[in-house]
């Protein structure tokens, strides 16, 4: 088991993140010591519920700690203020405490909303993070960001609430389907183009582990990137400088989304695209190491994840990119790489050049997203 310590300049996040096999029992060891609780709410979806809800809720009981399973419907569909009121209602009917915790297990969606109750029951109970999906072992369960859906954008509503503890289970991930199993390895990428060169080239290397579930290479894969994002949040936990290098094909990722569809490009493969189109941008722009480009592509096609995407108005996703809410000012604030471990805030491209590393995404030919 790896155990990573992450801190802030919060008093708040200040916690552990530990990531291993079979780690119920430790889980609830732990919130039976730091709370004694009589009772504790689990949040969990209708996919992750039936293959693993009993054997938290054993492990509970086995330490005299009575689980409330709180099973919301599964997808992004239903992160919203619907959902997070559903979860409310039903812990306010049990006369919750304040040092009665809130564990989430499930995906990012579980976990942003679950998060969210957490922030505002009571204002504040503690909050356990149990991620079962890599996307949610990488990102969303790391850094104290909770939030819920509104009609007018993703994630727009919410709150920073860290949990008091991280614990990223393989066993419990390693029943993810594929095709979310390449998403949150968009990310892995994504960390490690951040990161350094070691990581970039273990990624390479393990990739064929990485995909047939095989729980050490997971394990290692999670603590990498666990230590990554921790680092990059533990300098800047209300992300306003260097957090910003998460972003990392993200602005291109979230308007490839909007003008594709939600439910027709799935963020992990939106963000594979944008990752390429920023790194296309920077060699353009001669800002990027050419060695960076051919590795890159070759390692998001390993992953089983698009390097090309079907025909669409490129106008129309710089459009979405300048409505994206990362953008400062009337300025796209794009994270474009410079080479293995270095990216670059850039605020001065011009469109045309933005516009002609969206076309190259549409190469026709290629297998497309
Ligand atoms: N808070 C943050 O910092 C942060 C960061 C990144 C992403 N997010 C959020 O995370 C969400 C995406 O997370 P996600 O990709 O985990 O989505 P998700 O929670 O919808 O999970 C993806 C699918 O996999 C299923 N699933 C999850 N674990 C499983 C398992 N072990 N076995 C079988 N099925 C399983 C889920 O039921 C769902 O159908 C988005 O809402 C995004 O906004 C938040
Ligand atoms: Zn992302």
């Amino acid at each position: 088991m790896h155990k990573i310590h992450l801190t802030a300049t919060q008093p708040e996040a200040d916690y552990d993140i530990i990531i291993g096999a079979h780690l119920c029992d430790r889980v609830a060891v732990f919130i039976a010591d730091q709370y004694n609780p009589r009772l504790c709410a689990v949040v969990t979806d209708s996919n992750v519920a039936p293959l693993h809800l009993s054997k938290l809720e054993t492990a509970l009981e086995n330490v005299g700690i009575q689980a409330l399973a709180c099973v919301v419907s599964a997808g992004e569909e239903h992160k919203n203020i619907q959902t997070v009121s559903n979860i409310w209602d039903y812990v306010l009917q049990h006369r919750w405490e304040r040092r009665l915790p809130i564990i989430a297990l499930g995906g990012g969606v579980v976990g942003d909303m679950a998060g969210f109750a957490a922030a505002t029951v009571l204002r504040g109970v503690p909050l356990i993070q149990m991620p079962t999906s890599l996307l949610a072992a990488v990102d969303a369960s790391v850094g104290g960001k909770t939030g819920i859906d509104h009609t007018m954008g993703k994630n727009l509503l919410g709150a920073f609430h860290h949990a008091s503890l991280v614990a990223a289970d393989v066993n419990l991930i390693s029943t993810i389907p594929r095709c979310e199993l390449q998403s949150g390895l968009a990310e892995c990428i994504k960390h490690a183009v951040i990161a350094d060169e070691g990581v970039f080239h273990w990624l390479e290397e393990n990739l064929p582990q990485i995909l047939a579930l095989h729980p050490s290479a997971l394990t290692e894969l999670i603590h990498q990137n666990v230590r990554i994002k921790a680092h990059i949040v533990s300098q800047d936990p209300y992300e306003k400088s260097i957090r910003a290098h998460l972003n990392l094909g993200h602005t291109f990722g979230h308007a490839l989304e909007k003008v594709v569809g939600y439910d027709k490009l799935s963020h992990g493969y939106a963000v594979a695209l944008g990752m390429l189109a920023a790194t296309r941008l920077a060699m353009e722009l001669g800002r990027c190491d050419p060695q960076l480009l051919p590795r890159l592509e070759q390692l998001i096609q390993q992953a089983g994840l698009p390097t090309t995407m079907k025909k669409h108005d490129p106008q129309a996703i710089l459009s979405a990119m300048y409505s994206d809410k990362k953008v400062a000012g009337a300025r796209l604030r794009l994270i474009l790489p410079v080479k293995t471990g270095q990216v670059a805030i850039v605020t001065d491209v011009p469109d045309a050049a933005i516009l002609e590393a969206i076309a190259t995404l549409m190469t026709a030919g290629a297998p497309s997203a």
